[in-house]
């Protein structure tokens, strides 16, 4: 099963929902349809109004973030697993670099994976190297580092994707080399397979696919879908995004 997973990040009213269901309509018609989900995270701001519009539909939709408490806090502006899951969304992403950036910590991080699944969310955790850190070649101890503090053999694998996002790709039209990309993808197995054994959460990548390079990645057969930032907000982008890459 692949994911094309569409991430709003800060876009998108009410009447948005028109992008979502000319989605749909592709969906329903595809006839490769059975291959893959499609999810969308928009804003909490639309999260029940689109959870409930697309309920019994082939769109999930998942939240961009939750806070690391269960249930309720006296925390300002913070949403928990608990509201995000009642309001009828079905995962959330976890470890965004923009939320890194913002002071998300490892230990932070965790707490999040582990209250998300509590509350029977699937998760979508994030990980990748910023331009420095692939500069100096440490793109594979970062991912060791970010993988190994966060993820647990306790936590159920069937419930989480790992993202693989290089920073430096996000927003900015440049994507990895195959062989580079190859590389890193095997190490996030390997590693993965320390943590959970033989059987391992999937493989996404997120950076600057669109429909104009997502073929080029499917001659990997390890990467299980998408992550997809800007070109997610034109349903014409992103319904082009799944017929290229079956093409
Ligand atoms: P872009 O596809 O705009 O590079 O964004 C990727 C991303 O950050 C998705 O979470």
């Amino acid at each position: 099963m692949k994911y094309f997973i569409g991430n709003w990040k800060m876009f998108g009213v009410p009447g948005s929902i028109n992008i979502l269901d000319k989605i749909n309509l592709f969906n329903l018609r595809d006839r490769n349809r059975k291959k893959y989900k499609v999810i969308i995270t928009p804003p909490y701001t639309l999260l029940e109004t689109f959870a409930k519009n697309f309920k019994s539909k082939k769109i999930l939709i998942g939240s961009q973030n939750c806070y690391h408490k269960d249930l309720y806090s006296s925390n300002t502006a913070a949403i928990s697993p608990y509201m995000i899951k009642k309001v009828g969304a079905k995962l959330t992403l976890i470890g965004h670099s923009d939320n890194r950036s913002e002071g998300d910590t490892d230990k932070i991080l965790k707490d999040k994976v582990f209250f998300a699944l509590k509350n029977n969310l699937k998760i979508v955790f994030c990980i990748g190297e910023n331009k420095k850190q692939k500069k100096n070649n440490q793109t594979l101890k970062v991912l060791h580092k970010q993988l190994t503090q966060v993820l647990e053999k306790r936590f159920n694998r069937n419930n989480i994707i790992v993202a693989y996002e290089p920073i430096w790709s996000i927003g900015t039209g440049k994507i990895p080399n195959q062989e580079e990309l190859l590389k890193t993808i095997l190490h996030i197995k390997k590693i993965l397979r320390k943590i959970f054994g033989k059987r391992i959460p999937s493989i996404i990548y997120g950076g600057s696919v669109d429909e104009t390079n997502v073929q080029k990645f499917r001659k990997i057969n390890e990467i299980n879908g998408f992550l997809i930032g800007g070109a997610s907000k034109s349903s014409k982008k992103f319904i082009d995004i799944i017929k290229n890459y079956y093409r």
